[in-house]
């Protein structure tokens, strides 16, 4: 069922600031959906519109059917974690947490045991007493998480929760939160612009970028079927391999080209249009051998991360090209190898960054 439905939403700030330009989404009872994008393309806005903070410019949202454009952020039982946290500083985290049901004049035998509660499910109990500042970042996020908690709310909504955590708690509280959506049942929207949090949280990831929406899907469509060269390059660490060259169609034949690279196309890409393209391929889909290959370059940079090694091939001032490699392979910079690639796992993008073909085994699930 379709909890939040927000219909040609839009919001501009000042004159002509378009924070948020179009956007058509909806939001299904119990989800899990994460907002993701780069600095600045609108989730916050986005988020803020929905929660009543932030008033749309033009559009329309619908929280369980209804309506929701003019009713005051307290009335549409959401639950908001901020950017910044803000907790108060002169209250104990308990007095924190307390703060929604004392405004709401819940009783205070209830409070204090919504408030254990709520500090048990993020583990802070011990915390109760002390001042935020007293806190450790992860701890405070805890807070703020525990003062959303205690409200009851139908719906989550969390402005990147987890961005001032180093990466070790950032996985805990990811696996946390992870736990709390599954034991609650609740729907949550989640901000990020980290696109690893985004793939291990999300039922359906929403990618925004300059104020509009690029691609919605889950984890594995927008890993595997990315519609853009702005999708293909975002998700996936290290990113996909994308170079920039020339498709020409030579007797049915779709051939590649680009500086030190010539690739035949396998016949699906038959129809794809001759001109300017990009051609993308992930890191994890190559193969790296003494001879052959698409490729033909100098090892720049070996990385060595344990299981796997990451191979940086020079590419002449272009963006250098990357393999990820079995770890228990040893290769020394300087090594002059091949790189070929499975041509059914290549994508191919347009001029304009739109994806025009993928091989047949691309990741995703629907065929290009
Ligand atoms: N109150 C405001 N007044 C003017 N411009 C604003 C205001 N709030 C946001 N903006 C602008 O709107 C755009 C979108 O901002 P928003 O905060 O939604 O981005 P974001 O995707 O959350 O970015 P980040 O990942 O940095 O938090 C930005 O260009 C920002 O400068
Ligand atoms: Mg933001």
């Amino acid at each position: 069922m379709t909890l939040i439905e927000m219909k040609g939403l839009r919001k501009v700030f000042g004159r002509n600031i378009e924070a948020v330009k179009n956007l058509d989404l909806s939001v299904e009872e119990g989800e899990f959906l994460v907002l993701v994008g780069p600095s600045g393309c609108g989730k916050t806005t986005t988020l803020r519109m929905i929660a009543g903070f932030e008033e749309p410019t033009a559009g329309e949202i619908y929280i369980q059917g209804r309506l929701v454009n003019d009713i005051e952020p307290g009335q549409r039982n959401l639950g908001m974690v901020f950017q910044n946290l803000a907790l108060f500083p002169h209250k104990t985290v308990a007095e924190n947490i307390e703060f929604g049901p004392r405004m709401k004049k819940v009783d205070p035998e209830t409070r204090l045991r919504r408030v254990r509660e709520a500090a048990e499910m993020v583990k802070i109990t011990h915390l109760l007493d002390k001042l935020p500042g007293q806190c450790s970042g992860g701890e405070a996020q805890r807070v703020a998480l525990a003062r959303t908690l205690v409200t009851d709310p139908s719906v989550f909504l969390l402005d990147e929760p987890l961005s001032s955590l180093d990466a070790k708690l950032r996985r805990e509280m990811r696996a946390e939160i992870d736990r709390l959506h599954q034991r609650l049942g609740k729907t949550f929207v989640f901000v990020t612009h980290d696109q690893e949090e985004a793939m291990t949280l999300a039922d359906r990831i929403v990618v925004m970028r300059d104020g509009v929406i690029e691609q919605v899907g889950s984890p594995l469509e927008i890993y595997g079927d990315p519609v853009s060269h702005f999708v293909a390059d975002f998700f996936g660490s290290p990113s996909m391999n994308l170079i920039p060259g020339t498709l020409s169609q030579e007797s049915g034949k779709a051939r590649f080209r680009a500086p030190g690279l010539t690739v035949e196309l396998p016949p699906s890409f038959s129809q794809a249009p001759a001109g300017e393209a990009t051609l993308g391929f992930r890191p994890e889909h190559l193969a790296v051998s003494q001879n052959g290959g698409i490729f033909r370059g100098e090892v720049r940079l070996v990385e060595p991360l344990g299981k796997d090694t990451l191979l940086y091939f020079d590419r002449g001032g272009e963006r250098p090209l990357i393999a990820v490699v079995e770890g228990t392979r040893t290769f020394r910079e300087g090594d002059t190898l091949g790189v070929s690639v499975n041509p059914d796992l290549l994508y191919l993008f347009g001029g304009d960054g739109k994806r025009i073909r993928r091989g047949s085994k691309g990741t995703g699930i629907r065929p290009a």
